[in-house]
């Protein structure tokens, strides 16, 4: 029998998004979705603005925004938004949920283990400098062996701080355990016993967890609270020796002051920095921390596996599709 597709509710896709996800709408048979045919350039505002009119549903990702005059642009159809992403600092929570009702759902926990072993990789990858290395060896500066070149700080003995202990900063104290820190210590809004036993971590606060880091990295959400709390005030805390590490995955790099941080590596305030996220995205070549060989820059890449990616717009489509039904979603961002 064939159904009337054109009676399903409608939704609209804004990425080629990774296989699974595609799969699962599609064989739904729930809804009929048109979709951005690219991974490679984001659609266009004016053409999303134009795609939304009359939809009932939304996937998206991290580049659009959704906001007060897409949602307009939308209209009263819209009643689930599902992003592709832990992070929602791209939706305009105000608009979505207090005026006008629409369910949002998004995808946490999936992309644990990938962000935590991202981190660790980026954290290895400036704190022993492999970065420099590698561009030393194929450039002719490698010369004879030498007692104090490309030296770099080691995890053995350690304190590692972690600035916003969720489920994240735990994946990753997971991962550094075994490399023989000393000790772990965080801080948050409020002490978080039940996560912080799990990794035998002691809260202290900002200013302690500046002071005694030899590793600083950050996991926390982007909040009125933690807009630039990586500023000036707290890199000069911090020792010499210090590896500064940005993660965060609930936000862009919001939570650092981008000149502040600059300021601090190149006047050895603090030994080096690993940033996987940045402001803007994608930050200009000519942004002057690409100029410094003691920082580490990354594109937005702590979920990038091919599992994690496909779990996430699975994630996405089932949370789109409950939604639409009214049901609870897997994932929904309650306000
Ligand atoms: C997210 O999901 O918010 C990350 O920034 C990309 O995986």
């Amino acid at each position: 029998v064939l159904r009337d597709m054109s009676t399903l509710p409608r939704v609209y896709v804004t990425r080629q998004i990774p296989p699974e996800g595609l799969k699962i709408l599609q064989d739904s048979g729930q809804v009929q979705f048109e979709l951005w045919d690219s991974d490679d350039v984001p659609v266009p505002r004016k053409e999303l603005l134009q795609k939304v009119k009359g939809v009932d549903g939304l996937l998206c990702v991290l580049t659009e925004k959704i906001d007060a005059e897409l949602l307009d642009a939308a209209g009263s159809n819209l009643k689930v938004v599902s992003t592709m992403s832990v992070g929602f600092d791209h939706l305009s929570l105000e608009e979505l949920k207090k005026s006008r009702g629409i369910r949002v759902g998004y995808t946490p926990e999936v992309l644990t283990d990938a962000v935590a072993e991202l981190t660790v990789a980026l954290l290895l990858a400036t704190s022993r400098r492999l970065i420099e290395a590698t561009h030393e060896a194929k450039t002719g500066g490698w010369g004879t062996w030498r007692t104090l070149w490309l030296c770099g700080y080691e995890l053995a003995n350690s304190t590692v701080g972690i600035l916003g202990l969720g489920r994240i900063g735990v994946a990753i104290a997971e991962r550094l355990a075994p490399f023989k820190v000393k000790k772990f210590i965080y801080t948050d809004v409020a002490p978080r016993p039940e996560l912080a036993k799990a990794i035998n971590a002691e809260y202290v606060t900002l200013d302690e967890l500046a002071k005694q880091s030899d590793f600083l990295s950050i996991c926390c959400a982007l909040t009125p609270e933690t807009k630039e709390i990586c500023n000036k005030n707290l890199f000069s805390k911090m020792k010499n020796t210090s590896i500064f590490i940005n993660t965060s995955s609930h936000i862009r790099g919001g939570v650092v002051n981008q000149e502040d941080l600059y300021e601090a590596l190149s006047t050895g305030q603090i030994a080096g920095a690993g940033l996987d996220v940045t402001v803007p995205e994608p930050l200009p070549t000519t942004h002057p921390l690409f100029t410094l060989k003691n920082c580490v820059i990354l594109p937005h890449i702590a979920s990038a596996s091919y599992s994690t990616r496909n779990a996430m717009s699975a994630l996405a489509a089932n949370n789109l599709l409950l939604g639409l039904r009214s049901q609870p979603m897997i994932k929904e961002l309650k306000l």
